[in-house]
Parts: C-alpha cells; sequence; structure tokens
C-alpha cells in the first residue's frame, strides 16, 4: 500500500518571520494523522529554521534546487547543498517554474537526477494547461514532462520520487479537477509508468494531486484509488491545511 502523501507549498508566502512561526504553531498544535507523510515547503531562506522549530513528523522541502553541484551559478542552491543542510525533499518542475521561469522538461529532468544523485527525495509536478486538455492533449503533455525524467534516471530512483499532477487551470483558480477527472489522469500516469518503467514502479510511486485544494474537497478527492495525496498551495497556509492532512482519518 502505498502510504498517503500531503505537501504543503507556501510559494513565495509568508512574508515574514512572524507569519512563518504562526504557521508552524497550527501544525505543531494540530491533532495530525501520523499515518500521512506530510511535507511542508518555505521559500529557501525559512527551510533551516522551520526545519528546527516544526514537529519531527513534518518533514521540509526546498521549491526548487539547480542540477550543477557548484560554480559560477549566481542565485542558485544545489541538491547537494540540501542534503548536507538535512533537507530530505525538493520540489522540482512546478508549473510555476516551468512558465515564469521558463524550465523546460529536460532541466527538470536534469534536476531531478541531481537530486536523486544526492540522496533526495523529489515532488515532481506535472500538468496540462486548460487549452491543451480542451485539445484532448492531457495525457500527451502529461507523458511526455514525464519522458525527460524517465530518460534522466534509473528504475530503481522511482522509488524517491512522489509524481504531482497539477493541471495549470486549477492552480490557484478556485477550480479544482472533479474527481473523475483526477482519478482519469492519474491512472493514466500509472499506466504510464508501467510500460515506461515498470509495473512496479507504477504500482509503488505516490501520485498526489494539486491545485486548488481544500477542505472542502479533500475527501472526495481523497477516495479515488489512484490518487494518492495532495500538494496544496494556497490552504496549505490556513488553519484548514489540517483538515486536508487528515483527509483519510
Ligand atoms: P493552490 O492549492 O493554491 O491551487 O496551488 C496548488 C499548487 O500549485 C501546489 O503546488
Amino acid at each position: 500500500p502505498r502510504q498517503f502523501f500531503v505537501g504543503g507549498n507556501f510559494k513565495l508566502n509568508p512574508t515574514s518571520r512572524a507569519q512563518k512561526q504562526a504557521l508552524v504553531k497550527v501544525l505543531n498544535d494540530a491533532d495530525l494523522d501520523l499515518n500521512t507523510e506530510i511535507v511542508i515547503s518555505p521559500p529557501s531562506i525559512y527551510l533551516i529554521p522551520l526545519k528546527e522549530i516544526v514537529r519531527k513528523e513534518i518533514k521540509v522541502a526546498a521549491q526548487n534546487c539547480y542540477y550543477k553541484d557548484s560554480g559560477a551559478f549566481t542565485g542558485e542552491i544545489s541538491a547537494g547543498q540540501l542534503t548536507d543542510a538535512g533537507i530530505p525533499y525538493v520540489i522540482l518542475g512546478h508549473s510555476e517554474r516551468r512558465t515564469l521561469f521558463h524550465e523546460t522538461s529536460k532541466e527538470v529532468a536534469q534536476k531531478t537526477k541531481a537530486a536523486v544523485a544526492a540522496g533526495l527525495s523529489v515532488i515532481l509536478c506535472v500538468g496540462e494547461t486548460l487549452q491543451e486538455r480542451e485539445s484532448g492533449a492531457t495525457t500527451k503533455v502529461v507523458s511526455e514532462q514525464l519522458d525527460a525524467v524517465v530518460k534522466a534516471i534509473k528504475e530503481e530512483d522511482w522509488g524517491k520520487v512522489v509524481i504531482a499532477y497539477e493541471p495549470v487551470w486549477a492552480i490557484g483558480t478556485g477550480k479544482v479537477a472533479t474527481s473523475a477527472q483526477a482519478q482519469e489522469t492519474h491512472l493514466a500516469i500509472r499506466e504510464y509508468l508501467a510500460k515506461a518503467v515498470s509495473p512496479k514502479v507504477a504500482e509503488d510511486t505516490r501520485i498526489i494531486y494539486g491545485g486548488s485544494v481544500n477542505a472542502g474537497n479533500c475527501k472526495e478527492l481523497s477516495l479515488q484509488p489512484d490518487v494518492d495525496g495532495f500538494l496544496v498551495g494556497g490552504a496549505s497556509l490556513k488553519p484548514e491545511f489540517v483538515d486536508i492532512i487528515n483527509a483519510k482519518k
């Protein structure tokens, strides 16, 4: 059985150390379902201080890393530096990075390769735009995003990867995918993995959903057989994040 996984992607929030501390307090005081793997991802400047104050059952994740180990790459952080700082996870290929910062699937694959080589676990984000969905290209787009990673890492590395299916049209829009839409694409991703990697990797890999998840819609989504958890943006900054972590409770 795949362990349920809930990640909070704080994006470029919170905007002060005081706010960061308030967020952590809510989580530290809450009655959390500890059968769920819980990961929170603050801006890099807060990774280490957050790790030090958050309860030990909650892991922290960087929102990005670079694929080079060191050198003249101003503004970047390497996978090895994250490992050295005791950070266990990194989010890669988020749609905001692909769109606003022009990351290609090839770069996302290079980053994934560097991350697993450094011992990090990866939350690998994929997803289609509204136009791509409406033209029936969802499976093709998501498979192409994954293809680059399949070429870059070894079969055993997939044990360190959680796939986050985040349809671009659902991110930050309040327009959540229906549970049928999520299930259909998660199953397509699993079928893709069975063919492109192996049936075992398809069976074992967690595929989580992201895009306007909230306390009200998480339960029904969590009942879908191929939805293994969530990557939460906006709602991860609110007390309702606790209800999403506890969706299976
Ligand atoms: P929202 O939950 O705010 O739609 O964001 C989803 C997301 O991008 C998580 O990575």
